[in-house]
């Protein structure tokens, strides 16, 4: 086979490749998506009847540990969310050298692992939602990281680069190179075809546990972004992963805001309010799970299960001067009018109307930019009790 032919078939294989890789994305987000349902029922409900229980008794250890439990499940469904459909990027302008360097502290936090930062002055902004690739790049120093058991240094270097060579999957442009580097045990030559394969882990038994999604997590993000990840390792020097992202035409915003989490301490209980809510949600058992929740904290629930539903209570409540104080909208309703679509109507009827948005995709638009689609707050599922009902009151009590 000559070079040229060689190249075609395998382009044509990593294409096929990244076929595969989106239908199992696309049918591990629909299975995520209802799992993350299910999870909102059984974590609201542990974490509710621990609320009944009082502490310091067994079964409010028991209850603890299945919280526990589930809290990895949760970040587990995150993972396979982002991986899927439903976690498109939200592209911005991005200084990556400041979130890869907070991203690779955060990874490292508390290892025998030190990272070292190797990069010249102008490393161009990417054009990147700064959420995914600082995923992906967790993904990368943790198995560097994982790959030198007795400790070392991950380096991470950043490069400005041009590629316009016809051999390259990568459109012609200007990119940024990532190099994530390890000096730890190395990848066998069996095995570096299959890494990024979904479930291929060496990691399924011993000290530490692997899905072995973090690779293929990675993968689908960075090609979600139109860039590019290769490896290069010799066993027992070391690994280098390379990603290459586009750059942006655009400066860098100062500040990513992040997904803003409520520090929620162990001793905390949930704050008790007053009011009528209006919660919908295609759901039962989440109705049924929010209803519950807010009789705990005081509140009268009303329910709806999609959006024109709710438009039409919301509209009977103000004509009969008994308005709701707040409503909390599910962002998406199997075969109905979902949250989006629902706030703008109920901004038309009241533009004081103080609306929550749930939902399990945190990486959804709306879900990034809520202030801008008419949200007051957002609460990612699964929620827990104590984190509901801080901003739930904020948000009835404007404060
Ligand atoms: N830096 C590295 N050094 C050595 N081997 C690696 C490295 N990165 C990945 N691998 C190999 O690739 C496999 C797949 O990696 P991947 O991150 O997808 O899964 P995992 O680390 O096994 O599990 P998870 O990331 O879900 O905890 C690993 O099990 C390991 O064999
Ligand atoms: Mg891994």
């Amino acid at each position: 086979m000559n070079a040229t032919a060689k190249l075609t078939t395998d382009r044509q294989d990593l294409k096929r490749q990244i076929r595969q890789l989106e239908s199992i994305a696309a049918l591990s987000g629909g299975i995520a998506h209802d799992y993350n349902n299910l999870l909102t029922a059984i974590m609201g409900n542990i974490s509710l009847a621990l609320e009944q229980v009082g502490s310091d008794t067994k079964l409010s250890s028991l209850l603890e540990q299945a919280l526990a439990a589930s809290r990895v499940a949760k970040t587990l469904t995150r993972r396979l969310i982002t991986f899927s459909k439903g976690g498109q990027p939200n592209k911005k302008p991005t200084d990556l050298v400041s979130v890869i360097e907070n991203t690779a502290a955060f990874s490292l936090c508390g290892s025998n692992i030190r990272c070292e930062l190797g990069h010249s002055n102008g490393i161009w902004p990417a054009h990147t939602d700064a959420q995914q690739i600082g995923q992906a790049i967790h993904n990368l120093v943790i198995n560097a990281a994982e790959s030198m058991p007795s400790g070392g240094t991950v380096f991470i270097r950043f490069e400005n680069t041009t590629v316009d060579s016809p051999n390259s999957i990568l459109p012609p442009g200007r990119y940024i190179d990532i190099a994530i580097e390890d000096q730890g045990v190395g990848i066998p030559p069996e095995y570096i075809e299959k890494i990024f394969d979904p479930y291929f882990s060496t990691k399924a038994k011993g000290a530490v546990k692997g899905t072995g999604l973090g690779l293929s997590i990675s993968h689908s993000i960075i090609s979600n972004h139109g860039g590019e990840i290769t490896v290069c390792s010799r066993l027992g020097a070391g690994t280098t992963f390379h990603v290459l992202l586009p750059a942006s035409e655009a400066p860098a915003d100062p500040a990513h805001p992040l997904e803003a989490r409520e520090n929620v301490e162990p001793s905390d209980t949930p704050v008790m309010g007053r009011g009528r809510i209006l919660v919908m949600d295609d759901e039962a058992m989440i109705l049924e799970l929010t209803g519950n929740m807010l009789g705990h904290l005081g509140y009268d629930a009303d329910f709806a299960e999609e959006g024109q539903n709710a438009v039409r209570k919301y509209k009977a409540a103000l004509d009969a001067s008994a308005p709701y104080d707040a409503v909390i909208l599910d962002l998406t309703i199997k075969g109905g009018m979902g949250g989006q679509e629902t706030i703008a109507m109920l901004k038309a009827l009241d533009p004081t109307v103080k609306a929550i948005v749930s939902s399990g995709y945190s990486d959804n638009p709306v879900i990034a930019n809520y202030r801008q689609y008419g949200f007051c707050e957002v609460v990612a599922k699964p929620y827990e009790v104590i984190e509901f009902s801080r901003k739930l009151y904020r948000v009835v009590n404007d404060t």
